[in-house]
Formats: structure tokens, sequence, C-alpha cells
């Protein structure tokens, strides 16, 4: 070993004595570290070089220094699979035929998992795809909370708990950057909608801004070490948020330490002196005047382009600011483009469908089973029908910029037909029609969707159908078309749209074996919740739906997701409709919406518990095929002190017939503090895999941490002495042991 160790050292020093005699400028000796290079690439360059690396030169790429050999920066979307190519300067299509990628689930569904370990997977997939297209930033992944079941964009995101998301994010970062690719974490902070997304100004207190908004993106740095985050579209304290003092410079930069670089969403800058002041360090996607705006010189023009060019030489500005962006940038590129010990990715291999598999099937959330619908019973020949649009329709392509153009994707019928080939006789009935259009920027998925039918007739035809089968299949839910689960909009409606309810309403008329699959990013009403005996969760899958599903709906994998967010009966169950501003009240004279967040840190099951209002399904509610039995949940002390940590321990057994997994989930409440508080929060889980009558003990170390809240006067956490109960849970609605603890 110690060999070992000299031949590493004298090999290290005798590469750098050759960079030193072979005149190596240091910013290219892979031997120094970052810092030594990004000070000596700074100190090599123009002011217009340097005013060139802080801004786009085409829709996705920067530039970099060609006459030192720095390559240009190339980003991509993010964050569900690769981007196909773009032109310069159109988001039409390239016509690249090499580009075409893995979809792997939506970000909800990774999170459904409850599992670090396929955030990992997950991470470490979508970059070998991004280095393998030679991309340096992979635009994700998104970890705004969840507080409005309208929002397009939640199916971009990681729920509606900070714990969760925060768990999840780290190692899907991790993952990412193992391959010389910069996770850029998106949008800090507080994008929590798309309509008015550039005008409305976010108003939460301090307290509700660090307990719930801001965790995951401070786990995001401090913990997964993101080398780039995405400033969002809206404002905050009345600046954008992509030039914000507060957030930018004081907390992310300031209370966290950030070193990386900070950059703008597509067309979020808007002015240049905030953008120079405030931490914006790259700038993408600006719309210029109208002049140059969509021809290839506006770049030129972008705010931290020539206008900031413009202010140096005039003197109005001076280069202390310039040169900390570009030390960030440079700091990126060090990181990624110009690391000397890169891997190469890969792309499109039989890993990363496996991974996508994996992590679509553990993500599937069984809401309902009465009666034990699901799994099949596939003992006989059977005659399953299968009915609904989300059961042909593509869905990787669509929902704004997280579209793909994927290599291959499994629809849910044709998932199904594999799965059931030789078992059962599938059939299939439209039941409704929805949105036909299957095109976004160019990828056109080559289906023809269209049916003029009128509804009554397309209810009958599967109705007539549903009476002679064994099980009905509905695949219904959201798709990625304009006001469902897509950027840009929010959803008009909480109900399912397309008529959908009616055609539910109807199956369940004449069948008893009706399972309903809800594919959506979001939560749905369900009016006909009692009459459907098995629904199951399936949110967007990527390549692997199909296989996926069927994997789940057949028994060959027990469920073991878990929702990210609650599902509430009504809209108005929700804290952000009850009492919040949702969507903003417009000021008289200007384009901007102002909206309280007067919910505060109740959101999602925070709010359904400390209201006592039952929701439809509840945060954390997932069911197995197998039942799983928890013991007593006990401490090893009954008081602990601000220093000391607590650790807990339940027993959980699977008392069933299958193996199956289990989201054990830890929740402390703090009964009596001066402050109200939440009925309890999460603050621990752990998915434990359980053979039949097998158990194991599941264990959770909680710390101070766990029983703060933010106090916004002192500006600090603070943990108030007295009792606080821990809480093992199989949902947020399904405690099956507490415990009672004292902090001295
Ligand atoms: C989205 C970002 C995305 C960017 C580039 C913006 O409209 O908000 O999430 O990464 O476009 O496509």
């Amino acid at each position: 070993m110690r060999k070992f160790f000299i031949a590493v050292i004298a090999f290290s020093l005798s590469v750098a004595a050759l960079a030193q005699a072979s005149g190596i400028p240091a910013y290219l000796d892979c031997t120094k570290p970052i810092e030594d290079r990004v000070e000596d690439a700074l100190s090599r360059l123009t002011l217009e070089e340097k005013v060139g690396l802080i801004h786009a030169q085409s829709k996705f790429s920067s530039r970099g220094v060609p006459r030192l050999g720095i390559p240009e920066l190339w980003t991509t979307d993010g964050p569900h699979g690769i981007r196909s190519e773009v032109m310069w300067d159109e988001w039409h299509q390239a016509g690249w035929t090499n580009d075409s990628c893995v979809a792997f689930p939506a970000l909800t569904c990774l999170a459904a998992t409850w599992n670090p370990d396929m955030a990992a997977l997950y991470g470490k997939s979508i970059g070998e795809e991004a280095r393998y297209r030679n991309k340096n930033v992979l635009l994700g992944p998104g970890v705004n909370m969840y507080r409005t079941p309208l929002n397009g964009r939640n199916f971009e995101y990681m729920g509606e708990d900070p714990y969760l998301a925060s768990q999840m994010v780290v190692p899907y970062i991790r993952g990412v950057q193992s391959n010389g690719v910069a996770a850029c974490v998106k949008h800090y902070a507080l994008n929590n909608q798309e309509l008015h997304r550039h005008t409305t100004n976010a108003m939460p207190d301090d307290r509700t801004l660090y307990e719930i908004y801001l965790p995951a993106f401070k786990a995001a740095v401090v913990d997964g070490g993101t080398w780039s985050i995405m400033g969002s579209y809206n404002l905050y304290k009345n600046q954008h948020v992509c030039h914000n003092q507060y957030l930018l410079n004081d907390i992310l930069k300031g209370e966290w330490g950030f070193d990386g670089a900070v950059v703008s969403d597509w067309g979020g800058t808007h002015d240049t002196a905030q953008a120079i002041a405030n931490g914006l360090d790259l700038e993408f996607g600006t719309w210029t005047d109208g002049r140059t705006m969509g021809k290839t010189n506006a770049y030129d023009s972008y705010f931290m382009a020539d206008p900031y060019l413009e202010l140096i030489r005039s003197g109005k500005v001076g280069t202390e600011e310039l040169d900390d962006k570009v030390r960030r940038v440079l700091r990126l590129m060090f990181r990624t483009s110009m690391s000397p010990d890169r891997p190469y990715g890969s792309m499109c291999s039989p890993d990363h469908y496996a991974a996508a598999r994996e992590i679509g099937v553990e993500g599937i959330v069984l809401l309902r089973n009465e009666g034990g619908v699901l799994p099949l019973d596939l003992t006989a020949p059977r005659k399953v029908l299968v009915v609904g649009e989300n059961a042909i329709k593509m869905m990787t392509v669509g929902g704004g910029s997280s579209s793909l153009k994927a290599q291959h994707e499994i629809s849910p019928l044709d998932g199904l037909r594999e799965a059931l080939d030789g078992k059962a006789e599938v059939s299939y009935a439209r039941g409704y029609v929805g949105d036909v259009n299957t095109g976004q920027d160019g990828v056109a998925t080559g289906q023809n969707l269209a049916d003029g039918r009128p509804a009554d007739v397309l209810i009958a035809e599967a109705v007539e159908l549903a009476k002679d089968a064994d099980y009905v299949i509905f695949v219904g839910g959201l798709n990625k078309s304009w006001h469902q689960d897509c950027e840009d909009s929010d959803r008009e409606q909480y109900g399912l749209p397309y008529g959908q309810d009616a055609v539910i309403e109807a199956l369940a008329g004449v069948n008893k074996n009706l399972v309903v699959v809800n594919v959506s990013g979001n939560a749905v009403a369900m009016p006909w919740v009692v009459k459907v005996p098995a629904i199951v969760q399936a949110w967007y899958l990527g390549s692997e739906t199909g296989n996926a599903l069927a994997d789940v709906l057949t028994g060959r994998v027990n469920p073991s997701g878990k929702l990210p967010f609650t599902f509430p009966v009504r809209l108005e169950d929700v804290g952000a409709h009850a009492v919040g501003e949702y969507p903003g009240v417009k000021r008289p004279d200007e384009d901007v919406w102002d909206e309280k967040y007067n919910e505060g840190v109740l959101t999602g099951y925070r709010w359904h518990d400390t209201k006592k209002i039952s929701p439809l399904f509840a945060f954390g509610h997932g069911l197995s095929y197998t039942d799983f039995a928890y013991g007593k949940l006990t401490a090893d002390k009954k008081s602990m002190t601000e220093s000391e940590t607590i650790t807990f321990e339940i027993p959980v057994t699977n008392t069933g017939k299958v193996a199956g997994a289990e989201v054990v989930q830890l929740y402390i409440s703090d009964p009596k503090c001066s402050f109200l508080r939440p009925a309890k929060e999460l603050k621990g889980f752990e998915k434990v895999y359980l053979e039949p009558g097998q158990t194991k003990t599941v264990t959770f170390t909680v710390g101070r941490d766990a029983l703060s809240y933010f106090d916004a006067d002192r500006h600090e956490w603070v943990a108030e002495p007295g009792k606080f109960t821990a809480h093992a849970a199989s949902a947020s609605d399904d405690i099956r042991s507490s415990v009672d603890f004292t902090l001295k």
C-alpha cells in the first residue's frame, strides 16, 4: 500500500514538473487546485472576454474563451431526460438524428419512491446521458414545494414536504455531478405556480420561507454541493428573483456559502444594475428589445452583455462584481467541461432503461384496493378491457421545457398487452377524447389520436365491452397539454378534464373489478372514489411507462410508493386556496400580482392535520399487496438536551404472504409551543424490504434540528424546551405508535 502511495505522489509530482517544464499555463494544469486555475485564467482575460463569459450565446450555450482554449459551456433540460437539440437561436428542432434519450419518470414519481437510493440511481443515469451528449450543466432537478394542486409544474418537483425533498435531492445531485456534469437546481425560489409566473410577487413571511420553501434548496447547496442553481421567474420583496439581494446574496451566497454559479431562468433577467449587484452570474434566454429579438446577434444586447460593458467603460460601475461572476463561471467550467477526470458517459443503455423501469415501479402508488382487486388474478384465462386516452397517448412529449424526444416509450396498453400475453385477452376502448395534440417544438410522436365520436357513443362502447370483462382498467388523468400538467400554465379546475368522471361512473356501474389508473403529476378530485375498488397513482413514467405499470398491476412487483403530497377532497381544503391568496392580487397600475401566503407554514398535510380536515388520500399514503404490523415505538431516553440526539426504534413485520417494502415514517409533534406549529412534521423515513414473516427494526436518530422552528425575530432556529411526541406512521394519517420525550 505504502509503495502505491509513493508511486502516486511521484507520478503527480512528475506531471506537475512536466507541466511547468513544458510551459503549460497554470489554468490548464490539471494538477493544480481549481482555485489556482480559476485565478490564473481570470488574470489572463480581457474585459470583453470576461463579459463574454457571463451571458448566453445561443439558446442553451454560453461562450468560452476561444483564444485561450476555454470551451463553450453547454446546458440542457432537464430534469427527466436530456432534451433534443434545438436550433442555435430557435426552440425548433435542429434535426439531429442521434439525440433521442431515455425518458426517466417524472420527479414526483421519484419522490414517491421515498428511496434515496433511487434518487442516486436517477442522478447517476441521467448524468451519464448528459455527459455522453457533451452537456455540462443539467437544468434540474426542481424542488419547488407543492403548494396548490393547480400548479402546472408540480410534476417536475418533489412534493410538498421540505424534509422529503431534501433527502431526495441530495443523492440526485451527487449522482449527476459524479459524471462531471453540474446539476442546476431550480427554480430558486418561491416559483410555486405557473400562472403569472413572471409577475407574481410571492410574500411568505420569513418563518414560512425558512421552514417550508428553502430547506430543499439549502440541502441541495450545503449537502448536495450543487455546482449551479437557477433563479426563478417570480419576484420576492418586489425584486425579480434572478437578481435578488435577499435570496441570492444574503441567503444563498451569504448564509449557505454557495460557491457555484447562479444561472437565470430563461428570460428571467430584467435589469443590468440589479443583475450586477444582486447575485446573478450567468444570463440565459433573455428576450431582447424587439429590434434585435430573435436575431443571432441579440445576445450582445443582454443585460449582462454590452450594457454591462458600457457601464464599466464609462466608469459607472467597477469590475469587482464582474470578477466574482467570472470566477464562479470559471469554477463551473473547471468542475465540468475542463475537468480532467470526467467519465465518458453513456446513452440509451440497457442499464438506463432498467433504472427508468425500477424507479417507475417503486414510485407507483396503490391508493385503494378494496377486496384485493389487485394484483390481477391471472390463474385462469381472463378478459381485460383497457379504457382511456392515457392508455395510448405518449406523454414524454409536451409539458414545456421538460419535453423529450424519447428513443422509445411503451404505452400502458402496450405494456399490459405484453405482460398479459397468453394469460388474458386484452381489448381497448377510447372512453373519452382529451387533447389529440401530439407534438412540441417540432418533436412529433407520430400518433394520430383523432376520434370524432361524441362522448355518449364513446361511453356506450366502453360500457358494452366492460359488461363482459373480468377486469376493466381505466387509464386517464391529466396530460402534458396547456392547463394540464404543463409549464407556463396552471390547471383551471381540480376535477378530471374531458368528462372522465362520467366514464368512470359508467364503468363502475357495470363492472365490479374496476381499476382506475390516474396518470398525473398532481392531485385530482375523485368524486367516484367509493365506487371504484382499486385506484393507482401512476405519474408520468417515461420510456418504460407500460412495463412499470404492468409490473405493479400484475403483481410482478409489489407496490411500495407513497404519496409525496396530499390529495385533498376539494380545492377549498388546501391552505393556499382557503386562506392564501392564490393566484395573487393584481396591483392597480402595475403588472405585478402580490400574493400573500396566509396559510404560512401550514401547507399540505400540515394544513390538513392542524385544521383536522380529512384528505382524500394523505401525504405518505400508499398500499401494498402485503400487510405490515408495527410494534411499539421506543426511545433511548426520556429527555434530552439541545446538544444531544435521541434514537427511536420500531420493529416492523411483514404479516402477509408476499415480500414487500414499507416506508416507515417518523413525525414529530411539539404540542405546547409559544408559536403555532403544525400538528406534526416529517423528520425521518426509511424504506424497509421484508420477506413474508420477516421483522426488521427501524432506527431513527434525530437532534435539535428536528425539534426546531424558525424564529424570524431572532433569525435563528429555536427548539423550545418541553414535551415532544414522536410518531411512527405508515402515512401521515396512519400513526401506528407514539412516544413522548422532553427537551430540557
Ligand atoms: C424553464 C426552465 C428551463 C428553461 C430552459 C424555462 O422556461 O422555466 O425550467 O430549464 O426554460 O428550457
